[in-house]
């Protein structure tokens, strides 16, 4: 899912195809330990995929990694997803959760804002020339 997602959207992530393909099995180990993933499935087939983790301050939770697979966008599985990990950081008892979505993915940002997300007026360069914007919400 991870290099699916990071072949199909390079715009949307941080990291690239590239530097993942050949990750030793450890690195994918230690993904799996680091955060909480969940999967969306559709009759047993994988449709999208999200994470929720730790984020830079205490009480403060991070969804990153959000990929619907193209054949099952626009039916409200991004929503779902975005739900799911809010209500798991909810309860993990975080106060806040945050994300980065970069400049110009406005179906992402549309679907973080329809989920009670807001730019908190932070950004960062992602890579040379393309900015990324935090966004946040309370839970
Ligand atoms: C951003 C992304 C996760 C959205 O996933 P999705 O499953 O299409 O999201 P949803 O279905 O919940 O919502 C998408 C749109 O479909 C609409 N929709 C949802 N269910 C629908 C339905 N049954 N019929 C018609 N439209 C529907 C939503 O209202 C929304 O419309 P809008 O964008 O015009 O506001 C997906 O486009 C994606 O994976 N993009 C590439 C990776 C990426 O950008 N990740 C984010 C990194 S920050």
């Amino acid at each position: 899912m991870r290099l699916a997602a990071l072949q199909e959207a390079p715009y949307a992530f941080g990291s690239v195809y590239e530097r993942e393909v050949d990750a030793p099995e450890e690195r994918w180990r230690k993904a799996l330990r680091d955060r909480t993933r969940f999967i969306a499935e559709i009759d047993g087939v994988v449709a999208g995929t999200v994470s929720g983790g730790e984020g830079d301050s205490e009480g403060v939770a991070a969804m990153t990694a959000m990929w619907v697979d193209p054949r099952y966008r626009r039916q409200s599985v991004g929503d779902l997803l975005v739900k799911t990990v809010v209500e798991w950081a909810r309860a993990a008892g975080y106060a806040d959760m945050l994300l980065w979505v970069a400049d110009g993915n406005v179906n992402a940002e549309r679907l973080y804002v329809r989920n009670g997300f807001a730019r908190t007026g932070a950004d960062q360069e992602m890579r040379p020339g393309q900015l990324e914007y935090e966004m946040s919400r309370r839970l």
